[in-house]
């Protein structure tokens, strides 16, 4: 099914031959209209690919130049809290993987547990903790893509956080390193919840990015994640979690997650 997927995307795809990608997460999507020369596939048009029903995930693939660079972007995922398999799940990732894409930023919306962290900021995924109960590589092994027991000691390339610490620093944009928490969803979480996430060491919860950070490191990929602190995690302020406030974070934060890839990318 993912040969089927990429045979389609390269008959309409012409001679582009992306080599980067971003994934877009919840309220994210405004970097792909910095793209020129763009080519928009809606998911469901790509044999096999799964679309999300998520508020906030508009659900295209879109082929384009950043300046020379070809880019891929992911405007919109599906989760496993949609009911989607863990292959479903990383289905986008291993196309791009075949398409010849060798570098994925993923970015995602995700409560602050660390409390030196604020809404709007931005936190660079130093390492992950999968708490899903699944993994997309669990089943038969496909060889071609990569071996049974891939290493996951550097899921998150440190050569790209370098890169990536010295780009915010330059922007003025505040970047720090930490934890993602990855949970099935799509209840968020009870303050006990968090204090456990704290003492585990995750500074950061979400539902998304490690499945697909998982299947990517199968495939030799080269991985960075941002996550945007829409809101500050359960029991962390004295008020309620509504989906709204991470949209509504997610656009604040917009302008500046732009900034900051515009200028990454090409150096990846
Ligand atoms: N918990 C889990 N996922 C999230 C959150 C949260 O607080 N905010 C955005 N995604």
């Amino acid at each position: 099914m993912i040969a089927e997927a990429k045979a389609h995307i390269e008959s309409r795809a012409g001679r582009r031959e992306p080599r980067v990608a971003v994934v877009l997460g919840s309220g994210l999507g405004a970097f792909a209209a910095e793209l020129s020369d763009r080519l928009e596939i809606p998911y469901g048009e790509i044999p096999g690919w799964p679309s999300s029903t998520a508020v906030g995930h508009a659900g295209r693939l879109i082929l384009g130049k950043l300046g020379p660079l070809e880019v891929a972007v992911m405007a919109g995922r599906v989760h496993l809290y949609e009911g989607y398999t863990p292959r479903q799940v990383a289905f986008g990732v291993r196309v791009l993987g075949l398409l010849g894409v060798r570098s994925i930023v993923f970015t995602n919306a995700a409560g602050g547990i660390n409390l030196s962290l604020q809404r709007g900021g931005l936190v660079l995924i130093s390492d992950h903790l999968n708490l899903q109960g699944s993994n997309p590589l669990a089943g038969p092994n496909d060889d071609q893509l990569g071996p049974r027991f891939p290493d996951m000691s550097e899921a998150y390339s440190k050569e790209y956080r370098r890169i990536a610490l010295e780009t915010a620093r330059e922007l003025g944009i505040g970047l720090t390193e930490g934890v993602y928490a990855a949970l099935l969803g799509p209840s968020y979480e009870t303050p006990a919840e968090i204090r456990y996430l704290r003492a585990i060491g995750a500074d950061v919860v979400g539902m998304s990015t490690v499945p697909e950070v998982i299947a990517a490191n199968h495939m030799g990929i080269r991985v960075l994640g941002i996550s945007c602190v829409t809101n500050m995690a359960a029991g962390v302020l004295p008020q309620k979690i509504h989906h709204e406030e991470v949209l509504e974070t997610g656009a604040m934060v917009r302008d500046t997650l732009v900034r900051f890839l515009t200028t990454l990318l090409p150096r990846l």
